[in-house]
């Protein structure tokens, strides 16, 4: 049978992503423009964007001079085949890249997606020590209630049940690290908690249950983001690094959400001083326009394929929409409005204000707990008897018919808002949110 809406329009042929389909369908949510802070609905109501679409759009919405640059792309030359041969726009947006990345990243490895970004720094690292002699490194570590794509990469080493129970066979070879969420000791706790960091010695355990030699990497967001907003105890991300270091495994930060300023630096490495491997990005790398991922590599770990004949392919692998023109365009036009508005550090100006603002939630009903760093937070609620998201999910529904876009996952809500956010839009979103709080069970 086929869902309709209101003006009779089929709904049913479209399999929608992580959604409710016969759910949705009964009542669909239609977002049809999309300006600034706001998106549009279909029945013409201004809808707050407290979540930057999926966490990609830090510039905010509608920016002419990506529309300008793409649309320029697309005219000039739409698509080319980026195997054994290149255009220069991919060229250009690298080293446009490589000049916003710590010192020492000065390698761009582009791809269509996060998912893509994780599959490919996972197999870089293996490559990498094979190219290097450590064969036998084949091991892959991530951590509990990480959020790393959907490829069978990314949920092998993925730490959320539904991502993996529903599809049996995964990766073998990989081990998880415990997350770094203690409700108990860090209920309420504004930016980093300051216990926790000796979670990361379990990688210790890891490397003496198997051997440091069958190890090849470790894999963690710096902030934990889709499952929750999950804030890393003060030092330690510096403790995972230390421990690599000691036994030569490589460390990967997924930088898909906290990349392209969500902390107030250009990047998570920036913020947090700690310097991985290689790390992946995403969505915030063309504002959400177009779909594109990139890889940033040590120069290290770029060099260590550069060793072959001559005409040997160094690294095999890559995607169709590698580099792709339109996301090119669309990525150096990004990093332009970034750059002219400051938006990559305008976080940190922004972000004590976030902060009062978000825990002044803390008495309205139902909160458990609020944590937060930079422009992300997550405000956990109790869950219904035997209905683990069913409340967040009804303040999702509420607080869009009230104007407010608001991102769920089980009971935690996660705001996370374009960077162009104003002060008083930071107010609407929380008292948006407290008065919805206010009207559910
Ligand atoms: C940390 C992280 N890695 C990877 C991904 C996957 O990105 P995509 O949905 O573009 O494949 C996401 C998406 O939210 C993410 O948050």
């Amino acid at each position: 049978m086929n869902a309709h809406v209101g003006n009779n329009r089929a709904l049913d042929a479209y399999w929608m992503p992580f959604t409710a389909n016969r759910q949705f369908k009964e009542a669909p949510r239609m977002l049809v423009g999309a300006k600034g802070m706001y998106y549009r609905s279909e029945d013409g109501r201004q809808i707050l964007d407290g979540t930057a679409g999926l966490w990609c759009c830090n510039a905010g919405h509608g920016h002419r001079e990506i529309a300008e640059a793409v649309t320029r792309q697309l005219e000039e030359m739409d698509y080319a085949p980026s195997f054994q041969l290149g255009h220069p726009a991919a060229f250009a947006f690298a080293e446009r890249l490589k000049a916003l990345a710590p010192e020492g990243f000065d390698h761009v490895f582009f791809t269509g997606s996060g998912s893509e970004s994780v599959d490919t720094a996972l197999k870089i690292a293996l490559a990498y020590h094979r190219a290097r002699g450590e064969g036998s490194r084949t091991r892959l570590i991530g951590r509990e209630r990480g959020y790393h794509g959907v490829g069978f990469g990314g949920i092998s080493v993925g730490g959320i049940v539904s991502n993996r129970r529903h599809f049996g066979t995964l990766l073998t070879g990989v081990d998880h690290l415990p997350h770094t969420h203690d409700l108990s000791a860090h209920a309420f706790t504004k930016g980093q908690p300051e216990t926790g960091a000796n979670l990361a010695d379990d990688l210790e355990r890891i490397v003496a249950l198997h051997g440091a030699e069958t190890i090849a990497a470790v894999i963690v967001e710096p902030v934990a983001g889709s499952t929750g907003v999950l804030i890393p105890p003060k030092g330690y991300l510096e403790r995972l690094r230390a421990i690599c270091d000691r036994h030569g495994i490589l460390l990967i930060f997924d930088e898909v959400i906290t990349g392209f300023g969500r902390l107030g630096t250009p990047f998570a490495v920036d913020y947090f001083g700690v310097r991985p491997d290689l790390y992946t990005t995403a969505k915030g790398l063309t504002n959400g326009t177009v779909p594109m991922g990139a890889v940033f590599a040590q120069n290290h770990i770029h060099d260590a394929f550069m060793t072959g004949p001559e005409g040997s392919i160094e690294l095999f692998h890559g995607y169709t929409y590698s580099g792709h023109p339109l996301g090119c365009a669309a990525g150096m036009a990004t990093l332009d409005v970034y750059e002219s508005r400051s938006l990559l550090t305008r976080a940190a100006s922004l972000a004590d204000l976030f902060e009062e603002a978000v825990h002044s939630l803390k008495e309205a009903p139902f909160v458990k707990d609020i944590r937060n760093l930079g422009l992300m937070a997550g405000i956990e609620l109790q869950s219904r008897d035997g209905a683990v998201g069913a409340r967040a999910y009804e303040a999702f529904v509420k607080c869009f018919e009230a104007g407010l876009l608001i991102r769920v996952t089980g009971d935690i809500i996660a705001l996370s808002p374009p960077l162009i956010v104003e002060e008083d839009q930071i107010g609407q979103m929380v008292e948006t949110l407290r008065g919805v709080l206010e009207t559910i069970d």
